[in-house]
């Protein structure tokens, strides 16, 4: 494997060694570390968008790993002012050993893997967030065993770049995937095909629920949509994760949210705060997972 660019391209056999591997990096934090693949590497950490566990997950597991981290936002280096990225990669392929990348193309993560030659990590796109489904996929199995054959219901926007990830890890993983959305905010009819598996677009969102396994949402105005917010907060209302959904899904369903979380749209505040522990964890298991993952890309596997 030589870059994380997507779920899609992700192979199930890599998959499976990240989350494998991310239980063993979990277990063992805090121990003196014998396990440093990134030792005398830098990486770099390019983010147009904002990011709380994202950034801090890679900054700190890098350094875990023996490496250093470079943070660059894009505003800041000329990429801000247009330089293409293919020229920053080149150059950056020439000064580093990795790369990390939250932008809003998938095509710039994909050029930037490309020409700077060094192993690159999409770290959100607006197609697609890797590092939380691997997470996410990591957290349910934790705490309820397998995925294959389970439900997962998605609520909100399903058309948003976690959502898609989650609908090319439905055909890898084996497990259903409903996805609760408002016409136009369901995932487009061509990705679905692009990913086969089995996923069921639902506009009631207490059918989608009943019997499920994992209840999940996301906010309702990614980044990069706010001039769309007040559509979207309208149109969306009705998809918000609440007591009465819950009690729809299977007794001791989880309940997750991949943050930052709008208490009273996408999810109220007496779900979240019911399911805090499995949220949290689940952004816990960003550095985890993603420790994984750059182990990895680094070509080495934990003794
Ligand atoms: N879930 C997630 O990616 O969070 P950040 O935007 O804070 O990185
Ligand atoms: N769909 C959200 C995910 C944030 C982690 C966004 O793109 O803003």
């Amino acid at each position: 494997m030589k870059h994380l660019l997507s779920i899609e391209e992700l192979g199930l056999e890599d998959a499976r060694r990240i989350l494998d591997q991310a239980a063993v990096l979990k277990r063992e934090r805090g121990m003196p570390p014998r396990f440093r693949p990134l030792a005398g590497q830098i990486w770099a950490l390019i983010f147009s968008k904002s990011s709380t566990r994202t950034r801090v997950s890679f900054e700190v597991g890098i350094r875990e790993l023996g490496g250093d981290a470079l943070f660059l936002n894009a505003n800041d280096i000329q990429l801000g002012r247009g330089e293409p990225i293919k020229d920053t990669a080149r150059v950056l392929g020439r000064m580093v050993h990795g790369a990390v990348i939250r932008t809003f193309a998938q095509q710039d993560v994909m050029d930037f893997a490309r020409y700077s030659g060094i192993p690159t990590v999409n770290a959100l796109t607006d197609e697609e967030h890797p590092c939380q489904i691997l997470a996410d996929l990591f957290t349910f199995e934790e705490k309820r065993g397998t995925i294959r054959g389970k439900t997962v219901v998605f609520f909100g926007d399903g058309a948003c770049n976690v959502a898609a990830s989650w609908v090319f890890a439905a055909a890898r993983f084996d497990f259903s995937l409903r996805v609760a959305a408002p016409k136009g905010y369901q995932p487009p009819a061509l990705l679905l095909a692009r990913a086969g598996g089995d996923v069921q677009c639902y506009e009631d969102p207490e059918a989608a629920a009943a019997g499920a396994d994992l209840l999940y949402t996301d906010v309702w105005v990614s980044m990069g949509k706010e001039s769309e917010a007040a559509e979207r907060l309208a149109l969306l209302s009705g998809y918000q994760v609440h007591r009465g959904l819950v009690a729809r899904a299977k007794p001791g369903a989880l309940v997750m949210h991949c943050l930052p979380a709008y208490r009273g749209k996408e999810i109220d505040d007496e779900t979240f705060e019911a399911h805090a522990g499995t949220i949290f964890d689940q952004a816990e298991n960003r550095l985890h997972a993603q420790k994984a993952v750059l182990a990895q890309l680094a070509g080495s596997r934990m003794p």
